[in-house]
């Protein structure tokens, strides 16, 4: 195994005056990061914030079911930040304290979101093609609610287009509360390398408010580079978390000089899969858990190295009898590939595939 480096010795990160346990972060997924797999990543601990997945400011002034399910918390899943989307100020507005009046501790706004659906209203990466509009936009929001108001964006629109570093002064200067980064271009959809380069010029534009570096951190190596070639002062991780959900635990412990604990076992991810599971039920019954479960099961089973028959089986239960005894002969059965008891071999992380113009 390779040598990590110790962590660095870094202030404690603090939202304007919300202070957060620690520097890592969950970062938003949209169709992951409901509240059953918040609620599973709390209960592991380690993680400073969780964000939703982006939420639509109109759908949520609306009301509508899907931005309520969203917007869904409980006692332990805080402190929560909600990220929202939209290009029109007023309602960007009204949506930040909405959710302010409902107890969210932090406000994130989605500049970064690639799809062509979200950009060509002018929201998500779209916003970074409008620089006097959007910083406008966000200095309304700041302005419009006490919370802290986050921004989430990619490096810029394309590699010709590296706007990042301007904006994130213009959001400093107006109150924004930290920024986000992933460390890739909007034309570069989730292909190539993240530019931890890029990243450190987002850092080195602000003077006070916190950065924090994301894209591509699967282990606490990857935090490691991440924090060393960027100075960045915190780390948001999304698809890592899917894949191992343990990874904020270990995070710390790393940062406290404790040896870094193993990531869970086969039995421990079954475990966690039932807990998820049983969640999603509490919230949407178990007909509609079954069916919207197969997307995170996924990332269970493949972590698991579950066969591709059982996995098969697991997909295609409807009736929560046929989803019992798949989770049964899967329980059985173990993994196809390492050991039952030990770290299990590592699967190829998916990305969202297709052009960018079609997701
Ligand atoms: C399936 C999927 C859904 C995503 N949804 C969102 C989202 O709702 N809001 C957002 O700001 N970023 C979203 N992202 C981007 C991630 O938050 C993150 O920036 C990106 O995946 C890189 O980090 P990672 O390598 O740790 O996953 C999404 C990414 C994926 C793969």
């Amino acid at each position: 195994m390779t040598e990590i480096p110790a962590c660095p010795k870094l202030p404690a990160v603090q939202y304007g005056n919300l202070p957060l346990a620690s520097r890592y972060l969950l970062s938003p997924l949209a169709g992951f990061t409901n509240l059953p797999f918040r609620r599973i990543i709390h209960g592991i601990g380690g993680v400073g914030l969780c964000t939703t997945d982006l939420v639509n400011a109109r759908a949520l002034l609306e009301g509508t079911s899907k931005s309520m399910e969203l917007i869904a918390t409980c006692p332990e899943d805080s402190p929560l930040s909600v990220q929202i989307f939209g290009s029109n100020p007023e309602e960007m507005m009204a949506a930040a304290q909405f959710l302010e009046r409902r107890g969210v501790a932090s406000v994130d706004i989605n500049m970064g979101c690639p799809v062509s659906r979200i950009t060509k209203g002018g929201a998500g990466a779209g916003m970074m093609c409008r620089p006097d509009e959007t910083v406008h936009l966000a200095e309304q929001v700041v302005r419009s609610v006490q919370i802290p108001v986050t921004i989430k964006m990619r490096l810029g629109w394309d590699d010709q287009n590296i706007t990042a570093p301007e904006f994130a002064k213009a959001f400093e200067q107006v109150g924004v509360a930290a920024i986000a980064i992933h460390g890739r271009t909007r034309a570069q959809g989730f292909s190539g390398t993240v530019s931890r380069e890029g990243i450190r010029l987002v850092v080195e534009a602000v003077s006070k408010i916190p950065v924090i570096g994301n894209g591509d951190i699967r282990s606490v190596a990857d935090a490691a580079v991440m924090f060393a070639e960027t100075g960045c002062d915190g780390i948001s991780i999304g698809r890592g978390a899917l894949a191992n959900p343990w990874i904020f635990h270990q995070l710390v412990a790393w940062e406290q000089g404790r040896e870094i604990p193993p990531t869970g076992n086969f039995d421990q991810r079954l475990e966690l899969l039932q807990k998820q599971f049983a969640y999603l039920v509490e919230q949407k019954g178990v007909e509609r858990a079954i069916i919207s479960f197969r997307k995170m099961g996924h990332w269970y089973l493949s972590a698991m190295r579950v066969a591709a028959w059982l996995r098969n089986e697991f997909q295609t239960a409807r009736t929560p009898e046929e989803f019992e005894a798949a989770i049964r002969h899967i329980a059985e059965l173990g993994p196809k590939y390492g050991d039952r008891n030990g770290v299990l071999p590592e699967f190829k992380i998916p990305v969202p595939s297709g052009p960018v113009e079609r997701w």
